[in-house]
């Protein structure tokens, strides 16, 4: 899709759907803790860039209430129409959809807040996108983000030692949004980031996940980002076969498998009046 940035690394599916439903799971106390100490309360309305298949809207349509709204927006067509089903079908008639990439986003309107969850890792210069995102919100409004960092804090691993072709597949994933040149340091630069503009507060998080299910997490961004590899000619494109990776991992595991996630960090400023 022309709108869509190529260099976004995870394949959009219903795997990589079900995978961010997994992601988000684990994710909601960081999240609601951000979106209470942004002050996103009922009223407000809330634009969500990178919104992908609507996981976070859920929290911000059920944040913002009846009375306010919230404009998601994704540029990838296929997450938007996912998105606006899953709120659908959650019963919230205050969200509307736009589909756009962020570099190309006009708004019609200012917003009492803007608020997305990994999404400026995955753009080119979040810095100036920032510094547009600013004008977008009216003075005293929130920018919040919560974005993930992929070498300080905790790496993606799992316990009890798992077979070494599992351990790669789940470096293969870094090395690839490398590759494809995300920003891996985007949750440690978040705060100072946002100090241009407000008082920054900070929290981070990384949450662990348990049972033998909890693998699937990993091992499905493993399947997601192996369409990038090809893209990019990695000589390790095809070198993983995620389903009889999470089958043997799912048939020798119990419920001690402990899978611990990159560190989250969420910032968040209201902008100088
Ligand atoms: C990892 S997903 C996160 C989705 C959601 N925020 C969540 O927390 O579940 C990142 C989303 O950002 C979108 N995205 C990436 N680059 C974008 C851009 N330049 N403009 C708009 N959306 C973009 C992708 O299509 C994808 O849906």
């Amino acid at each position: 899709m022309k709108n869509h940035p190529e260099n976004y690394p995870l394949h959009s599916s219903d795997k990589e759907r079900h995978r961010l439903k997994m992601q988000a799971q684990a994710l909601i106390p960081l999240s609601q803790r951000m979106l209470n100490g942004a002050g996103i309360a009922h009223g407000a309305h809330v634009l969500e860039p990178g919104c992908g298949s609507g996981e976070m809207t859920l929290l911000l349509a059920a944040a913002v209430g009846p009375s306010g709204r919230v404009t998601a927006m994704d540029s990838d067509p296929a997450q938007i129409k996912a998105a606006a089903e899953k709120i659908a079908e959650a019963g919230f008639f205050n969200v509307s959809f736009v589909l756009s990439d962020m570099n190309n986003f006009v708004p019609e309107q200012i917003f009492d807040a803007i608020v997305g969850r990994y999404f400026l890792l995955y753009i080119a210069d979040p810095e100036s996108a920032l510094a547009r995102m600013a004008r977008w919100v009216k003075p005293g409004g929130a920018l919040a983000f919560l974005e993930m960092d992929f070498y300080r804090g905790v790496r993606s691993h799992i316990w009890p030692p798992v077979a070494a072709e599992t351990n790669s597949a789940i470096e293969f994933i870094a090395d690839v949004m490398l590759d494809a040149g995300i920003n891996p340091h985007m949750g440690v630069s978040l705060p100072s980031m946002l100090a241009l503009y407000g008082e920054v507060h900070a929290e981070t998080a990384a949450p662990p996940q348990f049972g033998a299910s909890s693998i699937e997490l990993p091992l499905e961004a493993v399947r997601s980002v192996i369409p990038m590899a090809s893209k990019l000619g990695r000589s390790d494109a095809c070198r993983y076969d995620v389903d009889a990776l999470i089958a043997a991992e799912l048939q020798g595991r119990d419920h001690r498998t402990v899978t611990m996630p990159p560190l989250s960090v969420a910032a968040w400023v209201r902008t100088r009046s």
